[in-house]
């Protein structure tokens, strides 16, 4: 067994990375190097109703324009939001640690009528295209292309911008992160129009955490074998899109109170699960729900809730909700958890099943990330909360899951809201 699938607790391995051994965090966005394709501007959102998103694709003749490539990039990994009174200012539609931004995308270009065969960057600051070296594994990324595909999408993730805060722990962070990307790039193909089909990349890693850049995820413009069923939000999906966010403020903040319906959560639940269906095994702590006594429940893949166990002392589900100071749990309606079979992970001594649990964790995160923003709410996902307590909870110990990853679900304060002077006081106890 692997040190990464030994401990891939929360509370052993956050706690016990050994931050600040490794050299200094690399930068992200990194200057441009050597000739470079200028993208025209992205095209905005379309704002496509929910029937015609669920609709067959066009299947593209051939390889996407230089248009399309810009329109998708941008809204996968541009910079989209820019919040400059805040300590995080630079801000995508897909959440990262820190903003550490370790996640990288690439066009692949395979017959394109104007870019030779091959790997293109993308660069966030410049919104450029930079070609990239063909890497050592370009063989294996190529046998991923379903036959007759023209073009795709391969993510990578560079360990070196999260390792110096993180450790050892920063590879489930790389791979939280790679999920929601992922994600926010099927849903960006989706709102264009366009087919994607995902096919996760795995690199043949070794622990310790690798120093080289990883391929974590391959898109190709070919029909998804796995669309799922129909869904829908109260707002076009572009506009949850770009409202998508994590919560102001440094890594903690105070919510203002919030209330939602019960329908309202069982909506956000089946819109995050109708891609992942079954596998994605999703259960919440519910605070303030109108129709749901506060508790901790299970949602199926049509969005129902069952109630698993009612809350005797919140204060001691708050507190397990986020056990680094600073986040005050109390005013949110909910907080998602994301479990996932860890009994596999133990099973296996690879990187393969590792990886693709934080993958798919961190895939329905952004949709529920994405629902939250329908709803005028911040979702930030965490990997803060005491897994322990919560396996407990969820009844976990009888079932060989745990809780991987957790979303907070809460209302904003106003952006510059004076986070670090005190406690607020809140009518909630
Ligand atoms: C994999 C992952 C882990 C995260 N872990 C935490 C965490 O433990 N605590 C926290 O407060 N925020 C956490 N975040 C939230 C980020 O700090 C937040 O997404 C970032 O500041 C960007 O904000 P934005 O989504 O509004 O752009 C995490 C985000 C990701 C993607």
């Amino acid at each position: 067994m692997t040190a990464a699938t030994q401990f891939y607790t929360t509370t052993y391995q956050k706690r016990t990375a050994p931050r600040g051994l490794f050299t200094p965090a690399a930068a992200p966005f990194t200057a441009a190097q050597g000739a470079e394709v200028i993208l025209p501007a992205p095209a905005p959102l379309p704002e496509r109703d929910w029937s015609q998103l669920h609709a067959p694709k066009v299947r593209p003749a051939g390889a996407l324009t230089l248009e399309q490539i810009a329109s998708v990039a941008f809204h996968t990994l541009g910079l989209t939001r820019y919040e400059p009174t805040e300590h995080y200012a630079f801000h995508r539609l897909a959440p990262s640690p820190r903003c550490r931004y370790p996640t990288e995308l690439h066009y692949v270009a395979l017959r394109h009528p104007h870019l030779p065969a091959g790997l293109y960057r993308y660069h966030p600051v410049r919104h450029t295209l930079q070609p990239a070296a063909s890497p050592a594994w370009w063989a294996s990324l190529l046998a991923t292309a379903p036959v007759g595909c023209a073009d795709g999408w391969l993510l990578s993730s560079v360990p070196g911008r999260v390792r110096n805060t993180y450790g050892d722990f920063s590879t489930r962070l790389m791979f939280l992160e790679a999920g929601h990307v992922t994600e926010q790039l099927r849903l960006a193909l989706d709102t264009f129009g366009l087919e994607g089909a995902d096919s996760p990349l795995t690199a043949d890693l070794q622990w310790e955490v690798p120093d080289t850049e990883v391929p974590v995820s391959a898109v190709w413009h070919a029909p998804s074998p796995h669309a799922g069923p129909v869904a829908d939000l109260p707002v076009p999906l572009g506009r949850s899109l770009l409202q998508r966010h994590s919560g102001h403020g440094f890594n903690g903040m105070f919510p203002r109170p919030a209330r939602l319906l019960a329908s309202e959560v069982e909506r956000m639940a089946r819109y995050a699960l109708s891609r992942t269906g079954d596998q994605g095994s999703l259960h919440a702590l519910i605070r303030h729900v109108d129709g749901l006594p506060a508790g901790a429940y299970a949602f199926d893949a049509s969005g129902r809730p069952t109630l698993l166990r009612r809350l005797g002392d919140p204060g001691e589900s708050d507190r397990a909700a986020f056990i680094a100071p600073g986040f005050d749990v109390r005013p949110c309606p909910l907080v998602w958890f994301v479990a996932v079979q860890t009994s596999d992970l133990y099973a296996s001594d690879r990187w393969e099943p590792y990886q693709q649990a934080h993958g798919l964790a961190g895939g329905l995160a952004q949709r529920l990330g994405v629902a939250a923003a329908a709803y005028g709410l911040f979702a930030r996902p965490a990997v803060s909360h005491d897994e322990q307590y919560f396996d407990w909870l969820f009844g976990f110990t009888r079932t060989g899951q745990t809780t991987l990853y957790e979303v907070l679900v809460g209302r904003d304060r106003d952006q510059g809201f004076p986070q670090r002077l005190g406690r607020p006081v809140t009518t909630l106890v």
